[in-house]
């Protein structure tokens, strides 16, 4: 499937539209049309469910140490800002980016990639900023033209080696410092010559700048006078909020360790370059857990989570040779992690063997109770300590407030270690989308092959159950099919059409997912059955029309 086949079908079919779509659209938000808007609500609520109401706390779930507990949280999207501080957003949530000087385009650091290659006694790296197979013709296509050259002189560029990314570019060199009763002394900096570099955008070269710190939170202001101090931060994630509410979590319910709080809600990221339809979008909805547990059993729960989660996108259809498990390098993990798993998909969007997170499932140790007890944190050897500033003061202090936890059977005090399962609905809803486009041949309704495109969503995340259809617009059909929608309709999502010949009617509900049909016809008016179609093996059988509702049900949970 190509990506451009999907968004084209989003486009059509009321899933997602760009965000202000008649000013021109604004990069990197979105928003979810009429039937989107029930397949990401379908997303949600299956999370929801599995993870929080439908969890039963009395029995150990397989693969769990032993039972838990899990309950909701709707936190505010705009917090106080010393929790940004103390998390460590405020000084350390950033992308490097790097400007070009000549198109005035901005791109992510790491995200340029290019190739070296000599052409008329000159050596220059040509830049794209578009990975893959695409990225390497860009390449070639830029170099023919920098150089002026025509397409059958393509064998003066003689390449030097595949693509590689700008940082590759990067060295380090020795700077000599005067520093005050010390003297001259050498220190070690980073250097980054672009002056050959011919950047993704540009006709000229070295008209990309160093690269520079740029922070990924959006900043707004509270209330009327509007200084500097008024500043806060849209939440970059929703996690801080349930780190912030643990002590209210405890005393307001009776929950014990271990327990998870669990929040779905939107987090905003000033991302660089969003790309890719909405995997990486400025706004967007995240589904986390935060799971509070013993220092000592923390390992087993990590395992549980990590399958735990991986196994739902498997549930929920995603196959299992597009999604995988990737467990991160020591080198990749963040300074408190002690360990931390990737649930990636293999979008379309990406070159071949390549995968996309879906989600982060992390072992976060008591790094974030810590740090909003004690304030910002940092590694120390084996240790977090409090990061302080010149005069020897807490860089950004914590709330003081005693976030351990007493367990009153065992009479123990700690700080409960946390694993977060850290999911995104958006991706979540993209990657089901993504499975879920298929093409095959059908019958048409004069009994010809021809293509049939539809979307093999789970019943679970159809934002349409099933639809109804009186075979024809007479005869007291649409009466009786109108009276079973009305049956329906308090208990599930259907949809009635009674427009066009009935062939079309069924493409146009694969086309959205629909996984079922009920059509009336003349044998309707005779014996009181209907005929039920599956969408996926085009199967048609026939059930009393008293007896769809239950048919329904029994098929969308089984
Ligand atoms: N609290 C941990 C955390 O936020 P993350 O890996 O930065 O971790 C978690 O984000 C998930 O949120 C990702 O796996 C992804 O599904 C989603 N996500 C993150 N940034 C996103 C973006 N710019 N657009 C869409 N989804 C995003």
């Amino acid at each position: 499937m190509e990506m451009e086949q999907l968004v084209a079908l989003c486009k059509r079919r009321g899933f997602l539209f760009p965000s202000s779509e008649i000013y021109g659209g604004l990069q990197g938000f979105w928003d979810y049309g009429p039937l989107g808007v029930e397949l990401k609500r379908n997303v949600r609520e299956a999370w929801w469910r599995d993870m929080v109401t439908a969890h039963n706390e009395l029995e150990v779930s397989a693969g769990a140490p032993s039972a838990y507990e899990m309950v909701g949280l709707d936190c505010a999207i705009i917090m106080h800002p010393q929790v940004w501080k103390c998390s460590g957003h405020y000084d350390l949530f950033h992308d490097f980016m790097v400007d070009c000087r000549e198109s005035k385009k901005r791109y992510r650091y790491d995200q340029v990639y290019g190739r070296w290659l000599t052409c008329k006694g000159q050596r220059i790296f040509v830049a794209s900023d578009v990975p893959g197979v695409e990225g390497l013709e860009l390449t070639e296509h830029k170099a023919m033209k920098f150089f002026n050259l025509r397409g059958k002189d393509a064998d003066e560029l003689v390449w030097d080696g595949d693509m590689q990314p700008l940082t590759t570019l990067e060295r380090y060199g020795g700077t000599r410092v005067i520093e005050p009763g010390r003297g001259i002394t050498m220190q070690s900096r980073k250097i980054c010559d672009f002056s050959n570099v011919l950047g993704p955008d540009a006709k000229s070269l070295g008209t990309l700048t160093e690269p520079r710190e740029f922070n990924l939170m959006f900043k707004t202001i509270v209330g009327a006078l509007g200084s500097e101090e008024d500043t806060v931060f849209l939440r970059p994630e929703t996690a801080q909020g349930i780190f912030v509410n643990f002590k209210n979590a405890c005393d307001s319910t009776r929950v014990r360790v271990p327990f998870g709080i669990a929040q779905i809600g939107k987090s905003f990221r000033n991302e660089i370059t969003p790309r890719n339809f909405t995997f990486r979008s400025r706004e967007f909805e995240q589904m986390e857990i935060e799971f509070f547990c013993h220092p000592q059993s923390s390992p087993q729960w990590y395992q549980y989570w990590r399958d735990r989660r991986y196994r739902w996108y498997l549930d929920l259809g995603l196959a299992g040779d597009r999604l995988r498990l990737r467990d991160h390098d020591k080198e990749e993990l963040s300074h408190y992690s002690c360990g931390t798993a990737d649930i990636e998909y293999a979008f379309p969007f990406l070159p071949p063997g390549e995968f996309g997170e879906l989600e982060g499932v992390a072992h976060r140790g008591d790094f974030d109770l810590r740090s909003h007890m004690e304030g910002k944190l940092v590694r120390q050897g084996d240790q977090l300590v409090v990061e302080l500033d010149g005069d020897g003061k807490p860089r950004h202090r914590g709330s003081g407030k005693d976030l351990s936890y007493f367990d009153d059977q065992t009479k123990e005090r700690f700080i409960p270690h946390v694993i977060e399962p850290s999911a995104g609905a958006d991706r979540a809803t993209l990657a089901f989308l993504c499975e879920a486009y298929q093409e095959d041949e059908a019958p048409d309704e004069h009994g010809k092959p021809t293509k049939r495109l539809f979307l093999r969503l789970h019943p679970r995340l159809a934002p349409i159950k099933a639809a109804v259809f009186p075979l024809v617009k007479k005869d007291g059909m649409p009466e009786v099919a109108r009276e079973i929608y009305k049956t329906l309709k308090p208990h599930l999502t259907v949809f009635y059409d009674e427009k066009g010949a009935v062939g079309r009617r069924y493409r146009r509900q694969d086309e959205v997912g629909t996984p079922f049909c009920i059509t009336v016809d003349s044998q309707t008016l005779t014996d009181g059955t209907v005929t039920l179609r599956d969408r996926d093996t085009l199967r048609q059988w026939r059930v009393a029309k008293d007896e769809c509702l239950g048919e329904l049900k029994a098929r969308l949970n089984g």
